[in-house]
């Protein structure tokens, strides 16, 4: 009998053509634009041996404790806080994310929000789009700033923060870091410097959010964190909303102490049509786009289908998440192909 892989949305086809060809595929009508309700994730997982999910499902101990044949938890993307770790570790599920393939993206967005803000490109867009561009305009209109001699700071040098810096290098930056380890290869290759945090706020023109959501992170950037930034600096969060206060930063950009923020993630998701965001000029907003390529995507799909071959096949899989689970289930005993 073939093993049962229940998926909260459709992967690309890159992966779903592989998860096809070797498991029952539910639910069956399912497609790439329409995500399963809490109500059939529930009943979906009773009966599966392997879940595909995605940040916005809960993978919580309710709909664990209902999961009983759950042999791999396989999410279509990098960041894990939507998964409760402990607990499927505990159940002997396997839990596998999709790091490496998707850093370029996200680095490349990270610029791109960057870019948007210092060279007001939106506004730029929307002066022309609006018939206002004649030879007479201020010429101080839309003048941005150079990031050449400007300081690049990046909070979490991970797979993600370490490509931001290397395209920082081609911007001629100053680059600084703050992570809990210090990362002395990339010190080495990248030339970026290792400081404390508060070093990093007090320093950074640029401040690049990269880390994983989790208890220590969540409001790293708060009301006092934003209070030690330059007047002139700009955040760009492409990691995950709760890891800054949104409302202190909303406080920050309205009263001028924090020039622009570029958010592809947020707090709550979809952004609330009442969020004050929605109101301010110097924020860029984007609807958590920054692994959104066709390439990048694929990869993921594919990563995501493999994870989950692997663990079903009983072999070690490429980007195993919780490794504490080797010892509560052997990969000989998730075997079933
Ligand atoms: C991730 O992979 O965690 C990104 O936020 C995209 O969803």
């Amino acid at each position: 009998m073939k093993p049962k892989v229940f998926l909260t949305r459709h992967l690309p086809s890159a992966g779903m053509a592989k998860l096809e060809a070797v498991a029952e595929i539910a639910p069956k009508d399912q497609s790439l634009n329409r995500h399963v309700t809490r109500g059939e994730l529930m009943r979906g997982v009773k009966d599966a041996d392997a879940l595909v999910c995605y940040p916005r499902d809960k993978i919580d101990l309710e709909l664990l404790s209902n999961a009983r044949r759950l042999k791999v938890i396989s999410t279509y993307s990098v960041g894990y806080d939507h998964i409760d770790i402990i607990e499927a570790t505990k159940r002997g599920i396997y839990i596998t994310y999709t790091p490496d393939v998707l850093s370029g993206a996200v680095a490349d967005l990270t610029w791109a929000l960057m870019l948007a803000i210092s060279r007001h490109i939106i506004d730029g867009d929307q002066f022309v789009r609006r018939g206002s561009w004649s030879f007479d305009s201020d010429l101080r209109f839309l003048m941005g700033h150079d990031f050449r001699g400007k300081t690049l700071g990046i909070l979490g040098l991970g797979r993600i923060g370490a490509e931001v810096a290397r395209r920082g290098r081609g911007f001629g930056m100053k680059m600084i870091y703050f992570s809990r380890r210090r990362k002395r290869n990339l010190e080495n290759e990248l030339g970026i410097g290792r400081v404390s945090f508060d070093k990093l706020l007090a320093e950074s023109d640029y401040l690049s959010i990269n880390l994983s959501l989790n208890e220590a992170t969540h409001h790293i950037i708060g009301r006092e964190q934003l209070a030690k930034m330059k007047k002139t600096a700009i955040i760009v969060n492409t990691s995950r909303g709760a890891v800054i206060d949104e409302n202190a930063l909303v406080e920050a950009l309205r009263r001028g102490s924090l020039a622009g923020a570029g958010l592809d993630v947020f707090e709550v998701e979809p952004l609330p049509k009442d969020s004050p965001l929605l109101l301010m000029s110097n924020v860029v907003l984007l609807p958590h786009i920054a692994s959104a390529t066709v390439e990048t995507r694929d990869k993921m799909a594919e990563l995501v289908a493999d994870n989950v071959i692997d663990v079903l096949s009983g072999r070690m899989p490429k980007a195993l998440l919780n490794r504490d689970v080797l010892l509560m289930k052997p990969l000989n005993q998730t075997r079933m192909m």
